[in-house]
């Protein structure tokens, strides 16, 4: 009987050998907290397909913001659910008094250090929630949805949020923004692209939380979302971003279009982040509070999996339990 010479077992045997081979580690400052505001004072309301997560008025949210600095996460993306009325103009979405603009300015008050990434798309805002404006038709129509998009993101700018990140889809809308924040002085204002957004169905949870899903009814959004069989096009949505003056650009979702991730990565070099989301969310804390899959390493495990794909840095509603797990908590 022979023996194998080579054994990569051996540099397996002990944890000492196995992590000075670890070719990627996750840290907390990969991460970025996902959260959801709510008009009011001290009102939690629980998203039920999200459970562990809550819509928190800015007084909570605050809160919830001063956990991220304690651990070290970098950075909040924030989604709004307004109680002003849906419109077909959503012109909600660039009140300078509107909710997103208010937890902005309340935030950066008081944590100037943790970075803000604000959501640009309509949908929070429409009667139809679509994220855009839509012709007779149903259409979302590209330009004047970019017109609106403009001055949701000035409106955000001005309230000092550090990213803007258009969600939407919609074609040259990075260019459009980039431009209206540079003539408006904004020069510092970053924009983060969700370049490589698919038509999923695991944003279903998302569409609860933030209450469009009533008002989407049977619609879709696969007039601008991407097919799912597609991963060239998700190279050729990158490309026209970064050449339009994206400075991070976005895969979405996250654990099944690690492929996608990988390209991205690969052919560009650019500041890439990926988008863990509610449905990726949902089916993990179902199996986790079933009992069926463990909580802390099967989450530590997909993070870490973002970042052997390519990943810079990871939305998660979970930042804020894997920051915990990391430091030892
Ligand atoms: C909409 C938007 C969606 C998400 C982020 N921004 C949903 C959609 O496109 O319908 C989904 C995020 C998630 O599922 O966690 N602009």
């Amino acid at each position: 009987m022979s023996y194998p010479a080579i054994r990569p077992r051996r540099m397996r045997r002990d944890a000492f050998s196995r992590a000075l081979m670890r070719e990627h580690a996750l840290q907390v400052t990969d991460l970025i907290m996902v959260a959801f505001v709510i008009e009011g004072e001290n009102r939690r309301v629980d998203v039920p397909s999200m459970p562990g997560v809550q819509r928190l008025s800015i007084d909570l949210l605050l809160e919830l913001a001063g956990e991220c600095v304690r651990l070290g996460i970098p950075a909040l993306a924030l989604f709004p659910i307004t109680d002003a009325p849906k419109t077909e103009d959503a012109a909600e979405a660039w009140n300078p008094d509107g909710l997103m603009q208010r937890a902005c300015r309340a935030l950066k008050a008081k944590y100037p250090e943790l970075g803000l990434i604000g959501d640009v798309a309509l949908d929070p805002y429409t009667v139809h929630g679509q994220d855009g404006l839509i012709d007779a038709h149903g259409y979302v129509m590209n330009e004047p949805t970019i017109e609106a998009l403009v001055k949701m993101s000035l409106a955000q700018a001005e309230a000092g949020m550090d990213f803007v990140a258009p969600s939407d889809m919609m074609d040259g809308r990075v260019g459009a923004i980039r431009e209206a924040l540079e003539a408006a002085g904004h020069i510092h204002t970053r924009i983060l692209a969700y370049s490589a957004k698919y038509a999923s169905s695991f944003y279903g949870p998302f569409r609860d939380a933030v209450g469009s899903a009533a008002n989407l009814g049977k619609g879709d959004k696969h007039t601008y979302q991407m097919d799912v069989g597609n991963a060239d096009e998700a190279l050729r949505e990158v490309e026209l971003d970064i050449h339009e003056g994206a400075d991070a650009v976005m895969v979405k979702p996250g654990l099944p279009y690690l492929d996608v991730l990988r390209r991205v990565k690969d052919a560009f070099g650019m500041p890439t982040f990926v988008y863990q989301v509610s449905g990726e969310y949902a089916m993990l804390k179902a199996a986790c509070q079933n009992g069926w899959l463990d909580e802390k390493s099967v989450v530590l495990e997909t993070l870490t999996c973002f970042k052997r794909a390519g990943a810079d840095a990871i939305l998660t509603y979970f930042a804020i339990d894997a920051a915990r797990w990391l430091r030892g908590e």
